[in-house]
């Protein structure tokens, strides 16, 4: 593929053919904003916040969706961008709740930044009707409000391309446009084939969206975020804990594509199955059955008690007296030992693992 030039604010820029303005500039570290761009999904071009001016025509255009051709000249900032800027950011707000302090995305919400940013203080056109849409939340892991979305489609285009659940789409024109699963019901209906993975509150860049569990929890500022590798199966899927007071508040996504989730895609376990690592009940020492009850151990004791048994086992009935089981919780490795130490050291090849139970 050739390569062309374009110049960005002054710079020089070499891109590829198939480049958007949006890519030139990200190559020479300049920012544009952006609401509705995310560069695993597709094109959608709907917020208008990333325009800048062509500096021939004086024409302004949407950064995201535009591709270069060669020589453009591109200034992504002027007065006519910011006060383009501004007014796109005035229309949102015109059709958005004004209750930043109890919003649970208060802090982590890209439409209050550039609000913030732009010094947009008042929109010009009044303020929406309170309360529009009915807030879907009969289910226990994702809050939907409407009335917050600023229809960027992220969470459609995440859905459809990354997850291909097909449970969301938009519905309805003008203003009564939603996203919506069919028949405007909540995620969770027996219908819905959402299998809440999260991947659309991940990409929601308003409150729209939200994770019930981590309702009231803290404030993204108050979360510490702990990169990890989810416990759920050998895939290795890498997610963010996000944590407060040592306990995990929510599980975030993490963007790479190096890693076996590149869109930082979850299954519902990964996402929301984590009350385990707190509970009372949770097992943390071995245990060993003593006249029928069970008994806390050392690991020492449980160690010995357990070579002890099995060697017993083979010295009298032989090595295919025993059989294992292993889990798909455990990575890769750790089931390639167990399976070698099953053949190698006890001598059988009865070795299985859950997944095919
Ligand atoms: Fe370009 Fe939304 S980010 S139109």
């Amino acid at each position: 593929m050739g390569t062309i030039t374009v110049t960005i604010d002054g710079q020089q820029v070499e891109v590829d053919q198939q480049a958007t303005l949006l890519d030139a500039a990200n190559k020479v570290d300049i920012e544009i904003p952006t609401l509705c761009y995310h560069p695993d999904l597709t094109l959608h071009g709907s917020c208008r916040i990333c325009v800048v001016e062509d500096a021939e025509s004086g024409n302004l255009l949407a950064s995201c969706a535009t591709p270069v051709t060669d020589g453009m000249k591109i200034k992504t900032i002027t007065d006519k961008v910011i006060e383009a800027r501004k007014m796109n950011l005035e229309l949102l707000l015109s059709d958005h709740p004004n209750d930043c302090m109890t919003c649970e995305a208060d802090g982590a919400c890209d439409l209050q930044e550039l609000v913030y940013e732009y010094d947009v203080s008042e929109p010009s056109f009044g303020l929406m009707e309170e309360g529009k849409f009915e807030v879907k939340n009969e289910n226990p892991f994702i809050e939907f409000d409407s009335n917050k979305c600023i229809l960027c489609g992220k969470c459609v285009r995440v859905d459809n391309e990354v997850q291909c659940s097909g449970a969301i789409d938009f519905i309805e024109r003008g203003f009564s446009s939603k996203v919506a699963v069919p028949f405007d019901q909540d995620l969770g209906a027996d219908f819905s084939s959402c299998v809440f993975c999260g991947q659309c509150v991940e990409m929601c860049p308003t409150g729209a969206l939200t994770y019930k569990p981590a309702k009231g929890q803290g404030r993204e500022y108050e979360l510490e975020k702990v990169e990890t590798t989810c416990p759920y199966c050998g895939v290795g899927c890498q997610i963010e804990l996000q944590v407060k007071d040592n306990k995990i508040v929510q599980v975030g996504s993490i963007y790479d594509e190096d890693h076996p989730n590149p869109v930082g895609e979850t299954c519902v376990k990964g996402r929301f199955a984590y009350d385990f690592v707190d509970h009372p009940e949770r097992l943390t020492k071995p245990l060993i059955k003593k006249d029928g009850e069970f008994e806390e151990v050392s690991w020492d004791e449980a160690l010995d008690y357990t070579a002890q048994k099995l060697g017993k086992i083979k010295e009298e009935d032989g090595g295919e007296a025993i059989a294992g089981l292993t889990s798909a919780r455990c990575s890769n490795e750790e089931n390639y030992i167990f399976q070698k130490f099953m053949r190698g050291a006890l001598g059988t090849n009865s070795v299985d693992h859950c997944a095919r139970l």
